[in-house]
């Protein structure tokens, strides 16, 4: 198994910090989840890239590693509040061991593009 731990620092919106670990491979929605991190709203579409509410923004030097934005990940992102240059949907960033240790800002304001159309279809 060459699978190994990855640090995550999560700027909240309270100005507090929290941290999560995961896996590399893992999602950064995966480690919300799983570190049961209290970003409120995040990750309500449980990364089928359909809502925006994982939007997260890096630092621009994380940013420029994290290689293309996919169309489908570009049209949901455009949706987003406060998109920022650096701003990507987090259940679509994979962890990896070079991104051990980087601080992501969580916006001040979610848009859950799915609220208008269906509420009620999250499992
Ligand atoms: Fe909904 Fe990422 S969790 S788009």
């Amino acid at each position: 198994r060459a699978e190994e731990k990855v640090t995550v620092h999560f700027l909240n919106r309270d100005g507090k910090r929290i941290t999560g670990k995961a896996l590399t491979g893992e999602s950064l929605l995966d480690v919300v989840v799983n570190n049961d991190l209290d970003i409120d709203g995040f990750g309500a579409c449980e990364g089928t890239l359909a809502c925006s509410t994982c939007h997260l923004i890096f630092e621009e030097a994380v940013y420029k590693k994290l290689g293309a934005v996919s169309d489908e990940e570009m049209d949901m992102l455009d949706l987003a509040y406060g998109l920022s240059d650096t701003s990507r949907l987090g259940c679509q960033v994979c962890l990896r061991k070079d991104l051990d240790g980087m601080i992501l800002r969580v916006p001040d304001v979610i848009s859950d593009a799915r609220v208008d159309s269906e509420k009620e279809s999250s499992t």
